[in-house]
């Protein structure tokens, strides 16, 4: 408390402790610091080479910039919240490391094009962990779709059994919404990628700065094109919080999915004693946490789009303190999908399907009564007569507690003369699903394809992307 503030000269009374407490970000904005020190190095090594400072400056704050790096990582540094905020924590303690050359650093630069940088660092670096981490639970449930290509489950429309589709194929699904989550990220990572520093405060700057060059040095692919948007804009942290609530909400469908199929009810799935919890009153308990809790974070990761959506609400140009506030929430959904997806790809490949219980399910769901209608159709019955004529087969079958194969021949008649022994084809489940032969279908064969093609997506990333 009562530290000089590098901004005070114009203050003749020193800050209230409140509002040193209220003011503060530093106990979670350190978390910047890496990407601080790269960029205010970078943006030193541009000064020196425009001869704003001297190379002995340059040198000097370089040296003092990786040893405070240094003493964070090993944490001897002392951070003080009445120095507010990571940046400032930093400077002063080079300043006081290095001397004159340390107060030099902040020429042609502000605190505000200063954040906007560290922040754009900071979200490169976790989107590309994330987009890593994406990759990896992809490959895990393409490797499941192949393994469970000829599994046979009963698909749902309305929790309603509906019609049979392989396991292989739902995995796929699954697949798919992580593939657009890919690609959102990837598609937000280039807007993400603009490097804001030389806008300064929020006018530009009158020395005589090369933005290029310092862009380059941190591996930005473009400088921002106006000084008072790049202060002020979050967008770029708008659209990743977007991007990473669909991502955490299509892991929440899953996690439905697995917890229902977990249950003793479905008994579709074991996920694995690693992953799951006991009651410590129901003995018999196994509980699908893992799916659970991301069910239920990704009711956070929502609240934190809402807040930085809310946050930008009302801000006129430029820069306004309201945007320290975009930090924590932006640090809570990294944070936990990054959490989410680790443990997605951890419990996975250990994930038990039960075959024979879901085949047993599919069978009792009367899951082939549209194979049967198709049937029909096929011999010249009008399709809303075979709909009518189907729904009574269906409801004997209710009656009599059968599974619609088990149906004698010469019954099936009764409801319709054109049925013949082939009928038992489509009645099969196998038959069923070998029947959806076409790209997106359900059918074993297709599935296998749309796998290998998937994967082919997957390894096309190392490549391409970071
Ligand atoms: N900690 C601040 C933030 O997160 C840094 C920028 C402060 N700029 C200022 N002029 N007060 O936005």
């Amino acid at each position: 408390m009562n530290q000089k503030k590098p901004w005070s000269g114009r203050f003749l009374k020193s800050t209230h402790h409140l509002m040193e407490q209220f003011s503060a970000s530093v106990g979670f904005d350190y978390r910047l610091y890496r990407h601080d020190i790269a960029a205010s190095i970078a943006h030193a090594r541009m000064l020196s080479r425009q001869g704003i400072i001297t190379q002995m400056d340059f040198d000097s704050i370089e040296k003092g910039l990786l040893e405070i790096q240094a003493e964070i990582e090993n944490n001897t540094f002392e951070w003080r919240e009445a120095l507010e905020d990571v940046h400032m924590n930093i400077e002063a303690a080079l300043i006081s490391k290095i001397g004159e050359a340390g107060k030099k650093l902040h020429s042609g630069r502000s605190r505000n094009d200063q954040v906007a940088t560290d922040m754009r660092l900071f979200l490169r670096q976790e989107l590309d962990e994330i987009c890593l981490q994406l990759t990896e639970l992809q490959h895990a449930l393409i490797s499941l779709a192949e393994q469970e290509a000829e599994t046979i489950l009963p698909g749902y429309t309305h929790m309603q059994a509906a019609q049979p589709v392989t396991l292989g194929h739902h995995i796929l699904a699954w697949n798919e919404m992580l593939q657009r989550d890919f690609e959102r990220f990837q598609q937000c990572r280039q807007r993400i990628n603009i490097c804001p520093l030389g806008s300064a405060a929020l006018a530009g700057t009158s020395y005589p700065i090369d933005r290029e060059m310092t862009a380059r040095e941190l591996g930005f692919e473009g400088v921002s094109l106006n000084s008072l948007d790049a202060v002020s804009d979050r967008d770029f942290i708008i659209e990743f919080t977007a991007h990473a609530a669909v991502a955490m909400i299509h892991l929440s469908r899953v996690s439905e999915e697995l917890v229902l199929w977990s249950s003793d009810a479905f008994g579709f799935v074991d996920l694995g004693d690693q992953f799951c919890t006991g009651s410590s009153i129901m003995p018999q308990k196994k509980n699908p946490d893992v799916a659970e809790l991301t069910r239920g974070k990704s009711g956070r990761v929502c609240g934190d789009l809402m807040s930085l959506l809310m946050l930008m609400k009302g801000q006129p140009l430029a820069y306004n303190r309201d945007n320290q506030e975009d930090k924590e929430p932006l640090f809570d959904t990294v944070d936990t999908l990054q959490m989410c997806l680790g443990i997605f790809s951890a419990m996975f490949p250990g994930v038990k399907f039960n075959r024979d219980r879901m085949n047993a399910v599919a069978e009792k769901g009367y899951s082939t009564a549209t194979d049967l209608a198709d049937y029909l159709v096929r011999k010249n019955i009008p399709f809303r007569d075979a709909h009518e004529i189907v729904g009574k087969v269906v409801g004997y079958a209710v009656e009599q507690s059968v599974a619609l194969p088990d149906i004698a021949l010469s019954q099936l008649q009764n409801y319709c003369s054109v049925i013949e022994q082939d009928v038992y084809d489509v009645l099969d489940l196998r038959g069923s699903v070998n029947a959806r032969d076409h790209v997106g279908g359900t059918a074993p064969k297709r599935v296998k394809q749309a796998a290998a093609g998937a994967r082919k997506l997957l390894n096309a990333r190392n490549s391409s992307s970071g």
